[in-house]
């Protein structure tokens, strides 16, 4: 007598029973033994026929229909993991029915279906392996055989379906991951900034300020959404060198002299340089913004006195929100003016100090809600 299943299956001699090899294909087994199988015979006798031996064998989940034009519905209705499909029925052929759910057993779901067929030519297995069938049963049914067969096509769908879910967790945990990257990255950007600012913002939150305005200048001019999303992290880098200026400069409480200034303006230098090796996409436009946001549309601004569009647009954009935020908050050299004064500062400089165009969009600005995106920034 061969090694029996748990169900009370005898095998013949020679055959094996993985199941009996280790105690983790017990999972397994008990797992092929839950899954469902469709029946699809219009001989009511067929079906009890084989479901019984089925049902003998442990498999719990048994379901049937003798119509076979319902095959689609009842494979939608029920999720079948495997198909027994009789090739004869009243009206459509085995091939028929395989065409009708194409969809499935050629699709992702790669749905296993069993032939079960009396005429077991060569041309009729070519006909239903083109259709999709995976295997065939002769008839009559031996029952060694389609517990094995059976068995098989579980076994392989059990595996798929698990390779399935392996990949789905891995995904779940790449997208877990690059959210936790985008996190400590936005962290040390929104750090960076501050340092830069540190000496010359009791709040440290002009720098913040300035990326928000300067994101919202973009999104008025129309910019993608990507361009905004980098600006808003890149623009409060834009005074980063202005760690290397003495502080003494930094912080004097009125006008600077003109070495003092000549000084000042190294910032631009500096910032550039410290970024000049960032090779991340926001560092790199952090860079670009750090050497052009002191340009002046006329060329009469520093570090290389370009003019109009040769300045990079992100340096002319940072350049309104810079002046802008500068202009409407206390400095240790000036009071805060009306937010009304500086757009009117800013606008008598368009075309001038500032990109027409930008100055412009500084006047569609929503700044209520800007002050309170800031505010939501540092709670
Ligand atoms: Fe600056």
């Amino acid at each position: 007598m061969g090694p029996a299943h748990p169900s009370g299956l005898e095998l013949t001699p020679g055959l094996t029973a993985p199941w009996h090899a280790a105690s983790a294909a017990t999972t397994a087994e008990e797992a092929l033994a839950a899954m469902r199988i469709l029946i699809v015979d219009d001989q009511a006798f067929n079906i009890a026929v084989i479901s019984g031996i089925l049902r003998e064998a442990g498999y719990q989940d048994i379901v049937s229909t003798r119509d076979p034009r319902s095959v689609p519905e009842v494979c939608v209705a029920e999720r079948p993991d495997l198909i027994l499909l009789d090739f004869h029925m009243p009206g459509m052929t085995g091939v028929d029915v395989l065409g009708s759910i194409a969809g499935l057993v050629h699709g992702p779901e790669s749905l296993p279906v069993l032939v079960v067929t009396s005429d077991p030519t060569a041309q009729r297995r070519y006909d239903c392996l083109a259709a999709g069938a995976r295997d065939f049963l002769t008839k009559p049914v031996d029952e060694v055989e389609l517990l094995l067969r059976v068995r098989t096509h579980l076994l392989t769908r059990h595996l798929q379906l698990a390779a399935e879910r392996r990949a789905e967790d891995l995904d779940e945990a790449v997208r877990a991951r690059t959210v936790e990257l985008e996190e400590a990255r936005v962290e040390s950007l929104t750090i960076l900034a501050a340092v830069s600012e540190y000496h010359d913002d009791d709040t440290h939150q002009h720098t913040q300020r300035v990326g928000a305005l300067a994101a919202r200048l973009a999104e008025v001019l129309g910019l993608s959404r990507s361009f905004v999303s980098d600006l808003r992290r890149a623009a409060p880098l834009h005074d980063l060198g202005k760690v290397a200026i003495p502080q003494q400069i930094l912080l004097k409480p009125g006008p600077l002299t003109d070495d003092e200034r000549a000084e000042m303006t190294r910032h631009v230098h500096f910032g550039a340089e410290m970024l000049a090796t960032a090779r991340s996409p926001i560092l790199r436009l952090a860079a670009e913004i750090a050497v052009s946001h002191h340009e002046r549309w006329d060329g009469n601004g520093y570090l290389a006195g370009l003019v109009g569009e040769a300045i990079p647009l992100s340096g002319r954009i940072t350049s309104v929100a810079d002046v802008f935020d500068a202009l409407t908050h206390q400095r240790p050299y000036k009071a805060a003016w009306e937010r009304e004064r500086a757009l009117e500062e800013i606008a008598s400089q368009a075309g001038r100090q500032f990109d027409p165009a930008v100055a412009q969009a500084l006047l569609t600005v929503d700044f209520a809600a800007l002050d309170e995106s800031v505010a939501a920034l540092h709670a």
